[in-house]
């Protein structure tokens, strides 16, 4: 196989997050979250799916580590849900919600598996919306609160911590689009979620000193439709890339994306910028897709317009179309491209102090079919083992990668989309919750077992 010859240590993991997988929603203590209201909300998710069961990974997260330790994993990234260890998001902290997490990490380290824990994937607890959400300051210092509670009850067992997962969906899906929850359409709104989300950051990376700490990006592969396209190409990168990396690792939001937005940035106070940049040990990158963009004719001429309600997550940008580059696309519509994470990881080398990174959520959703106890998915195979050869070229090149982590381990609630788009290499029943390895799964425990084979022993 040509994946082989990772470098001995290197992080062999899948990834999920609280609340796709956990289900228990209103169970031993937890709080509403504001994807318990989205989801509950006529029209919002395809088929009007919750995720009040989810894949019931609360109860059965036993089985499900076992399952990780049959791949071979060597870690696992998963989430705290925030109202279910504190359920109005400030103030009493829910000790049964804490105590799951502990049982799941020690069954993960009774199996050899490294917890990676981020403290945030998209689930606020409701009452912190209520009081105004992310784009009010002091959702912040709730955020830097939690952390610490969480680091306070498991920093004896979990040593990689990651703050906020992608806080560009939590953003600009989250406030601009309305498309995920809190489901608002308030494109400025959106600008003063992300600097509060940067500082969120900020504030528990010093919450969760001495722990290793990293910071969690989506980033894309963005590229011009035609010669003419280099400034929407820009524009996008700003907004999608550069607006998270150079704050968190430059200390500085990028001055073109401040003029293309043109608007009152009162909300970044002196020392934010400080707070945001604290020094973090590793980037978490999440990687699935290139971008390739053009400007919609008309479209210049509202380059610096104001952000307008648009409905769109491209604040500011709105005149900007994604045309696709003709390569093959997933479930999700998503362009597959490989040399895109490659183009990634490179540029974080090139353009940014040096960082060690992960690649903390890379996969694919395809329409598979269960049959015969099979899932025979080798559009995914063919999607992980491309990404995971694009990592052994970047590791080549000297770029400190140090992990990869499958995005998902099973197939789970995706967002707006529900059930519908399967992301897992274990197939799950949404009706029996029965587990089924896809032959993903079995292709994906061949490779770390070959890699595992070829480190030299300790002995
Ligand atoms: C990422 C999210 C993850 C999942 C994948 C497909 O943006 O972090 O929860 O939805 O996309």
């Amino acid at each position: 196989m040509t994946t082989i010859g990772f470098p001995p240590g290197f992080a062999w993991g899948a990834a999920t997050s609280a609340f796709q997988i956990e289900g228990a929603v209103s169970e031993d203590g937890r709080g509403p979250s504001i994807w318990d209201t989205f989801t509950a909300r006529p029209g919002r998710v395809v088929g009007g799916e919750t995720g009040e069961v989810a894949i019931d990974h609360y109860h059965r997260y036993r089985d499900d580590v076992k399952i990780m330790a049959d791949l071979g994993l060597s870690a696992y990234r998963f989430s705290v849900s925030w109202p279910r260890v504190q359920p109005a998001g400030s103030g009493r902290v829910n000790p049964e919600g804490l105590d799951f997490y502990k049982r799941l990490v020690d069954e993960l380290l009774e199996h050899g598996i490294d917890p990676w824990l981020t403290l945030y994937h998209w689930d606020l607890p409701q009452p912190l919306e209520d009081a105004g959400g992310w784009p009010v300051r002091d959702t912040a210092y709730r955020f830097a609160e939690y952390a610490h509670l969480v680091h306070e009850a498991l920093a004896d067992r979990v040593h990689t911590w990651a703050t906020v997962n992608e806080p560009w969906c939590a953003a600009f899906l989250g406030y601009a689009s309305g498309e995920h929850a809190p489901g608002r359409r308030e494109p400025v709104s959106a600008i003063r979620a992300a600097h509060h989300l940067n500082l969120a950051h900020g504030l528990a990376v010093q919450a969760l000193r001495p722990s290793r700490v990293g910071g969690c990006v989506n980033l894309y592969a963005i590229s011009p439709a035609t010669e003419d396209d280099h400034d929407a190409a820009r524009r996008i990168d700003g907004l999608q890339n550069r607006l998270f990396l150079d704050a968190l690792l430059k200390g500085a939001y990028p001055p073109d994306v401040l003029r293309d937005l043109d608007m009152d940035l009162g909300f970044v106070h002196d020392g934010d910028m400080e707070i945001i940049s604290t020094p973090i040990d590793l980037l978490l990158v999440n990687y699935y897709s290139r971008f390739t963009v053009s400007q919609q004719p008309g479209g210049a001429a509202s380059a610096s317009a104001a952000p307008t309600d648009s409905g769109s997550p491209w604040v500011g940008s709105e005149h900007i179309s994604f045309s696709g580059g003709g390569r093959p696309v997933t479930a999700m519509g998503w362009e597959i491209d490989a040399g895109g994470l490659l183009e990634v990881l490179t540029r974080l080398r090139d353009e940014y102090p040096a960082i060690p990174l992960v690649v903390s959520e890379n996969g694919a959703a395809f329409d598979d079919t269960l049959t015969g106890g099979r899932v025979h998915d080798a559009e995914r195979i063919a999607y992980l083992e491309d990404h995971l050869k694009a990592c052994l070229d970047a590791i080549g090149h000297g770029i400190p990668l140090e992990g990869y982590f499958a995005w998902s381990l099973m197939d789970n609630f995706e967002w707006a989309w529900g059930y519908g788009k399967r992301f897992g290499l274990v197939h799950v029943d949404f009706g029996t919750q029965a587990r089924t390895p896809k032959d993903s799964a079995l292709w994906y425990a061949e490779i770390i077992r070959q890699n595992k084979a070829h480190e030299p022993t300790d002995s």
